[in-house]
């Protein structure tokens, strides 16, 4: 039997809807705005405030989050998908203090199974959740189905946004899809790639200005990363900033973002089940247009 006509929520070691784990996506609209280096180092930070953390990289077909934290996954959702593999055994617990799900790699064969690889992240959830306080969704670019069912599925989103005028577009059509759609998801905007601080806010509040007038809706602001050096330098040597460097400018700002984060508005108790949040994704795009 394909993963894909399994019932997930009914496989063993899933648990009824109790002690969820809040689902926090990160998502951007554009490419190249800084989603996994924020989900990478975000986690690693929440992770210190008591929080067992489950990083997922749900960019599924150019998936980097094991780049970024120089780890060499063993095995992948492939593995999982043609059934040689428990999805336990893909869960890397990283040095960083949280654990990892990979995205696939040698994807050239996984072309057409992204709804098995999308189940399997669900299923992750479903299984895995009670083992975890957080888990943060890396997602990849774009509004494509995929995407949209972790952004509308999510307890929290965390929005990256630069001053480059096609991400602030791609941002307000991301928000604008989940104000129609899920009102009540609180979104949190990070600007980044940033001159100054004060850029960085103006953005946010160009962006909160749109969405009041708009959509007749708010979004939060997280913080404003500038344009670093060390980001792109820790990148190369694939080690998270946090770690490389602790006690710089972007870290400082990370953990008031990561605080900020904190302090979010929490809807988890009256969300829905997993099995109704995170449905196959032609449904998200029929809903999305409604
Ligand atoms: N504040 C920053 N200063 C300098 N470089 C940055 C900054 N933020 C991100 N970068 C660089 O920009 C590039 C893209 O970042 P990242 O991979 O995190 O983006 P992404 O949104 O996940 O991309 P994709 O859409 O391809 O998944 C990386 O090389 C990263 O080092
Ligand atoms: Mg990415």
């Amino acid at each position: 039997m394909k993963l894909s006509d399994k019932n997930i929520f009914s496989l063993p070691g899933y648990k009824s809807n109790k002690h969820l784990p809040e689902i926090m996506t990160v998502t951007s609209g554009k490419g190249g705005v800084g989603k996994t280096t924020i989900s990478v180092n975000l986690s690693i930070l929440l992770s210190r405030y008591k929080k067992r953390v489950l990083l997922v990289d749900a960019d599924i077909h150019l998936g980097n989050v094991d780049f970024v934290l120089g780890i060499r996954p063993k095995y992948t959702m492939a593995d999982v998908i043609a059934g040689d593999i428990d999805l336990r055994d893909i869960i890397i617990k990283c040095s960083q203090g949280i654990d990892v799900l990979p995205a696939s790699s040698a994807l050239q064969d996984l072309m057409e199974k992204e709804e098995d690889i999308l189940k399997t992240i669900f299923n992750a959830f479903a299984i895995l959740g009670d083992k975890y306080d957080l888990i943060v969704v890396d997602t990849g670019a774009g509004i494509s189905g995929s995407v949209m069912s972790f952004v509308l599925g999510a307890d929290k989103v965390i929005i990256m946004v630069t001053p480059d005028p096609a991400s602030i577009a791609d941002a307000y059509g991301m928000i604008k899809i989940i104000k129609q759609t899920h009102s009540d998801i609180p979104i949190m905007i990070i600007t980044n790639m940033v001159d100054t601080s004060e850029e960085g806010e103006s953005l946010y509040k160009k962006m909160e200005l749109m969405v009041h007038r708009f959509l007749n809706g708010s979004v939060i602001y997280g913080g404003a990363i500038l344009k670093d050096n060390l980001i792109s330098n820790s990148i190369r040597q694939q080690r998270p900033l946090v770690l490389n460097h602790p006690n710089s400018t972007s870290v400082n700002i990370l953990k008031i973002i990561a605080r900020r984060y904190l302090q979010l508005p929490n809807l988890g108790e009256n969300k829905a089940s997993f099995s109704d949040r995170f449905v196959p994704y032609q449904d998200i795009i029929i809903g999305a247009g409604e």
